[in-house]
């Protein structure tokens, strides 16, 4: 008898079907904007000029000439592709340069450079943990964290976010678990930007002989003397067992890499489906990633870094000052304060968040709005972000197309600070 069931019912009878197409016929959709010239402070968006607060490009290195010119070399030398994985036919000298130069930035024995981020968690996950083993995640964790988890058939116990006491007791009852433990969480969360309490991590991993991976795609290139990301910032790299990053945020290219002990980055290299079964990056990403690389470690890095944060502090303290409500910035048990790039603004109903999105659009700003389940149900974000190029004057001007559209939205829909 053949099956009644059609696998396409899903794609026609999604949950969030009716939403995005009311959302779209509303041209409230925040999704698949179209891009008309490169990620800089200001872009060529659908016709329009629009102040660019909705990007990863921290340091604003995806307009560098240096970058391009990396990007440039590598095309020129290699051509336009490799047309094969890294293991067996697309590995080059750019990469070995790369991989050799991130393990000397991490303070790591090795590195290994995967095409994406995503893929660097899916195929450290999937194959340093296999079904006996327990592995425990922040529920703030990236997406490509779970899927790697998934991959793996780990056990996987998560946690409330950045609670401590929560990750205390599923180290607890991962010792009946049987298997080995592996930790892992977003060094800065990549919705809200705030930061995970490492120090207090890493003491609770060693206290239950739990490994530790970090994902640093938010904090590389932004955190920390070095650049090294929320590790380094919070002293605590020589107690972190495997580092993750990608290239898609700082680093102004698209790639991922991880870092860690040099026999557990070997048994990856022969070992890992996500690295070996999938074509390499193309040569000008890993031209342009080496670039990037270079000007973050030289001393012009720690000039970006610096701009970085204190343009976010900006856009922070702006934010507020107008009455939106502002994701707090993380505060150390020692009360120090830590700044990302990452600026978000908590509105908490969908249809409001895209309304918002779409008023700010109109009048030239573009922001990334992070809506269920990227966030928890009715904790919808509006997620800016800044560059260090972007200028005080251009974010003024963001400051108060913000103020003006919140002037707008509050007489129709009521006060944007009121709520949960
Ligand atoms: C925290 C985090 N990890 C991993 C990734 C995946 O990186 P990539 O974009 O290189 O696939 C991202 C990017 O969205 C991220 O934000």
């Amino acid at each position: 008898m053949p099956t009644t069931i059609d696998v396409f019912a899903k794609a026609r009878e999604f949950e969030r079907l009716e939403l995005l197409t009311s959302a779209r016929e509303l041209d409230l959709l925040p999704y698949f904007r179209v891009l008309e010239g490169p990620t800089l402070p200001v872009v060529e968006m659908e016709g329009k000029r629009r102040i660019m607060l909705g990007s990863n490009n921290y340091l604003g290195l995806t307009g560098d000439e240096r970058v391009k010119q990396g990007a440039l070399d590598a095309l020129q030398r290699y051509g336009t592709g490799l047309t094969g994985s890294r293991f067996l036919n697309g590995t080059t000298d750019l990469h070995v340069e790369l991989e050799s130069e991130l393990a000397d930035w991490f303070g790591t024995e090795s590195a290994l450079v995967f095409t994406t981020g995503h893929q660097a968690n899916l195929g450290a996950l999937g194959t340093i943990l296999g079904p006996g083993d327990t592995v425990i995640a922040d529920s703030g964790d990236h997406a490509s964290i779970l899927d790697g988890c998934v991959l793996s058939r780990a056990k996987l116990r998560a946690f409330r976010h950045n609670r401590i006491d929560r990750l205390e007791r599923a180290l607890e009852r991962a010792q009946g678990d049987g298997g080995g433990i592996l930790v892992v969480v977003d060094g800065v969360f990549s919705m809200e930007g705030d930061v995970a309490p490492l120090e207090e991590i890493v003491d609770l991993c060693r206290r239950f002989g739990a490994r530790l991976m970090v994902d640093e795609a938010h904090g590389l290139g932004v955190l920390g003397a070095r650049g090294a990301g929320a590790c380094e910032l919070l002293g605590v790299e020589d107690r972190v067992d495997l580092r993750m990053a990608t290239f898609s945020k700082s680093l102004a290219s698209c790639g991922g890499v991880i870092a860690g002990p040099a026999d557990v980055l070997e048994f990856l290299r022969f070992q890992s489906r996500p690295f070996m079964f999938t074509a390499s990056g193309v040569p000008a990403a890993v031209g342009a990633a080496l670039a990037a690389v270079r000007i973050c470690r030289s001393d012009e890095g720690r000039e970006l870094f610096a701009r970085v944060l204190a343009n976010a502090r900006y856009l922070h303290a702006g934010l507020s000052a107008l009455g939106f409500r502002v994701v707090e910035q993380t505060r150390l048990a020692d009360g120090t304060e830590v700044v990302t790039p990452v600026v978000p603004v908590v509105v908490g109903d969908d249809w409001h968040a895209g309304l918002l999105w779409k008023a700010l659009y109109d009048a030239g700003v573009f922001v990334n709005t992070a809506l269920h389940p990227a966030v928890p149900p009715g904790h919808a974000l509006l997620r800016t972000s800044v560059m260090a190029t972007h200028d005080i004057g251009t974010l003024d001007r963001a400051l108060e197309v913000f103020g003006e559209v919140k002037r707008v939205f509050e007489a129709k829909h009521g006060s944007l600070t009121s709520g949960p």
